[in-house]
């Protein structure tokens, strides 16, 4: 990499650290509610100092994210999207972030990363209803386009490994009246797929949310077709290996695997870095993972390239 480029990377790693600090410290809800405020007022709401602040506010305002006008400070377009309020809000995946940058995506983690430590797959409790809205804004559009896959047109009873918030059975069975739907995660994060679930009422006898430990279990239904979606990056490999084998004893030959996740060629840098530092280096490309997958009895179909981050869909079937 060249020397400017080194230069712009050192300084984006300071402004993002900027973002989460405006985004933890309530700023950017607050001016998205309220705005436009002034640095003293944003002070006094916030309890901060005003001096330090208005330094993180003009180096916010360098970047675009704020502008400042007569009566104070305001988001500009991009800026709203770090507030929670905003309807594509990017604020709970910054708090994910910023939970990261606190636990193991610093130096520090990189570090211990490098000599063995492994992060637990579990995030801590009062995370996870920041992870459900993450993975619902993140998962609108690729639980569309999933649904659309003509390999899931006969499909009857699919299992989801790891379903999150809910929001790809919810989908799947939209756009399927036949399917039925067993969402596999923990609690707590079973009760929010319960909730959504029942949201929909004319849904509520085609999806069972069922308790289930991603390191330990086997599926506990035969169904025909079985989803992972952004779960194998939390695993290292003998992990992964060991799920997509309890996956294969769990779906009859012909069965049909869609794995959804991040997957080269060319993984997005701040991808990779963040999965090196959980210890599961989960950074392959999907020849590789239908290298795992055949290794545990499936059969590629296809790979196709969706939006979001370097993330792919690996269709294959029980051999
Ligand atoms: C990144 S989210 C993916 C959710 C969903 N599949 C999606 O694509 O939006 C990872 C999921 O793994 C679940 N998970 C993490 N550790 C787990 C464990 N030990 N047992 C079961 N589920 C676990 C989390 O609760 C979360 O729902």
């Amino acid at each position: 990499m060249a020397k400017a480029e080194i230069l712009d990377v050192m300084s984006s790693a300071k402004l993002f650290l900027g973002l989460l600090a405006a985004v933890e410290e309530g700023v950017a809800d607050l001016l998205y509610e309220s705005g436009p405020l002034s640095v003293e007022q944003l002070a006094a709401r916030t309890g901060t100092l005003p001096a330090p602040l208005r330094s993180l506010l003009r180096a916010l305002d360098s970047a675009g994210f704020v502008a400042e006008g007569p009566d104070g400070y305001v988001l500009t377009e991009a800026g709203r999207r770090l507030s929670a309020f905003h309807p594509r809000s990017l604020n709970h995946l910054l708090r994910l972030e910023a939970w990261g940058a606190r636990e193991h995506v610093s130096l520090p983690g990189l570090q211990a990363a490098l000599r063995g430590r492994q992060v637990p797959t579990e995030l801590p409790e009062p995370l996870i209803p920041v992870l459900a809205s993450a993975v619902e804004v993140g998962g609108a559009v690729p639980a569309l386009l999933i649904s659309r896959r003509p390999e899931l047109r006969g499909v009857r009873h699919l299992v989801d490994v790891g379903a999150g918030s809910g929001q790809y059975a919810v989908a799947l069975c939209r756009a399927h009246p036949e399917l039925r739907v067993t969402a596999l995660d923990r609690e707590p994060m079973l009760t929010h797929a319960g909730d959504r679930v029942a949201r929909h009422t004319e849904l509520r006898d085609r999806i069972q949310v069922v308790r289930w430990d991603l390191h330990t279990d086997p599926l506990p239904v035969r169904g025909d077709a079985v989803l992972v979606s952004h779960l194998l990056h939390l695993l290292d490999a003998p992990e992964r290996l060991d799920l997509l084998a309890r996956i294969a004893d769990g779906l009859e030959p012909g069965g049909l695997l869609l794995v959804h996740d991040f997957l080269g060629p060319r993984l997005d840098s701040g991808v990779i870095i963040d999965w090196m530092a959980r210890g599961a280096c989960f950074d392959l490309d999907a020849a590789e993972l239908i290298a795992d997958a055949e290794s545990c009895g499936f059969t590629p179909v296809r790979t196709e390239r969706l939006p979001g981050a370097g993330s792919s869909l690996v269709v294959a079937r029980r051999r």
